[in-house]
């Protein structure tokens, strides 16, 4: 089985587990600082430390090796190179023993309902891994990345000692695009959107940095079991197979599957180009590295953020409007849409709440029916990040409305009041009916330039009231220096 399948037949299955935790609740917009903000942190106390230094003991201590991974797995693949660079800057550890293990699933269990509530669904673990980094290092977690393969992995990250500018950290763009560095008095966890979010790690100025990383996947039920799956495990075989069979059965397989486009070939997935925007920014790095020395901090962060990785959603797209950076979800497989995805009154978007930053619906609300079209505007709000934008068109908008006022309630809208009504009652404030003025704004959106004067353009916002709310408390109570996490709020 191919990552791009296995990526897809996760994020599939984190819908899955979102749907039934938000039913369990009775929410239908939740909210978590992890989805707003896309991180949330806990104090270490220090008998969890003093337990979890077993994940670091010397006996074992070993290096990192592209063959240390579990065969239910499939592999990161290391170059030597990548290799030799990865053993000079950190050292690796492998299984530890029982007691630091206990250590570590107790305190899980002690916040595994807070991690429920921030994600929003249940989850469970796919791979622990302890190294320690050495000051210096800018190569792989410590050069600026985002992890991808599936918008719903999500990591956990353990550091032992106080993160601080002496003994490293972790340092990311969040969802807002505000640079942050986790700092405090303490040492820390902190679960992070690292599938999506640009981050890199700090090394100590001396001595070594211990960090524990706990990998996370969507889950029914959540348990904190730990799994070990080695180094260089980059994802599990095997992650729901009803799933994985249903997507790989319609998959688009090539050009004979769309005759208008027989030389195309499926566009990379979103979380291959995640990473391949990740990849060019630390090619600009070096490059001015090599040219000017160290970067400006401005200049870097303003970098991170051109590369900082948004999520944008392409619904109801032909199957061959492939557009970089776009997630499409059409019902039709093509080299654009290479998983297809019905639009019904059952469908759930492939995508984690609160996560996109532009929605862009393109003909597709016309041909929904009544029920239909009021679920899929309830997963457009539920996956709409707070700030993110929502386009809406609607082709042949007139004729339609004439079809609809005369008795025709197959599709379509008898007014533009009606559509701007339905918007509005699934949580979005409408900003602007006018097409020249959306298309001034969105103008690197898929499509965007043809515009029909027959066609409606709509463009909204989420609502800043709207939904049943949890909201989290979770101030851990550490001052922390103003460049960094300040508060979890
Ligand atoms: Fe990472």
């Amino acid at each position: 089985m191919d990552v791009e399948l296995l990526g897809a037949t996760m994020n599939h299955l984190g819908a899955r587990s979102e749907s039934s935790w938000l039913a369990r609740n009775g929410v239908t917009k939740h909210r978590s600082q992890f989805l707003r903000r896309g991180y949330f942190s806990w104090d270490l106390p220090p008998h969890i430390v003093h337990g979890l230094r077993g994940f670091f003991a010397a006996e074992i201590r070993t290096t990192f090796s592209p063959s240390d991974y579990r065969e239910d797995y499939v592999p990161w693949t290391a170059s030597e190179t990548e290799m030799n660079l990865l053993n000079q800057e950190s050292v690796y550890f492998g299984l530890p023993n029982p007691a630091a293990v206990a250590v570590m699933e107790d305190f899980l269990h002690s916040i595994k309902d807070e991690i429920e509530e921030q994600l929003g669904y249940c989850w469970r673990i796919y791979n622990v891994r302890a190294w320690s980094v050495r000051p210096g290092s800018a190569f792989g977690p410590n050069a600026w990345h985002s992890d991808g393969f599936s918008l719903y992995r999500r990591k956990l990250m353990f550091y032992l000692d106080p993160p601080n500018e002496h003994n490293g950290s972790i340092e990311f763009a969040d969802r807002n695009e505000n640079m942050r560095i986790l700092e405090s008095d303490v040492a820390q966890c902190i679960l992070f959107d690292s599938a999506i979010l640009m981050h890199r790690a700090r090394p100590p100025k001396t001595g070594v940095r211990p960090s524990i990383e706990v990998t996370t996947i969507p889950s029914m039920q959540t348990s904190t079991k730990c799994i070990f799956a080695g180094h260089a495990a980059l994802v599990p075989k095997h992650i729901n197979g009803e799933i994985a069979d249903r997507l790989d059965a319609g998959r688009y397989r090539g050009p004979e599957d769309v005759k208008s486009s027989p030389n195309e070939k499926p566009r990379r997935s979103l979380t291959s180009r995640l990473s391949k925007a990740a990849q060019r920014l630390v090619r600009k790095m070096k490059q001015a590295l090599r040219g000017t020395g160290a970067k400006d901090r401005d200049e870097e962060a303003m970098e991170v953020r051109k590369a900082h990785c948004r999520v944008r959603l392409n619904i109801g797209g032909a199957p061959t409007l492939g557009h970089d950076g776009w997630m499409n979800l059409g019902p039709v497989a093509g080299p654009g849409n290479e998983f297809p995805f019905g639009l019904d009154e059952t469908t759930l978007f492939p995508v984690p709440s609160s996560t996109v930053s532009t929605i862009y619906l393109s003909d597709c609300l016309e041909h929904l029916d009544d029920k239909a079209l009021a679920h899929i505007l309830g997963e457009v709000r539920r996956v709409i990040a707070d700030h993110g934008d929502l386009v809406a068109k609607v082709a042949d908008f007139g004729a339609r409305a004439k079809r609809r006022r005369e008795g025709d309630n197959s599709n379509g809208f008898r007014s533009r009041d009606e559509l701007v009504g339905l918007l509005e009652g699934a949580g979005f404030s409408v900003r602007t009916v006018r097409a020249n003025q959306i298309c001034n704004r969105f103008s690197g959106m898929p499509n965007i330039k043809v515009m029909k004067k027959s066609s409606f353009y709509c463009h909204a916002v989420p609502a800043q009231t709207s939904g049943k709310r949890i909201e989290q408390g979770g101030d851990s109570g550490v001052n922390r220096r103003a460049q960094g996490i300040s508060r979890n709020d």
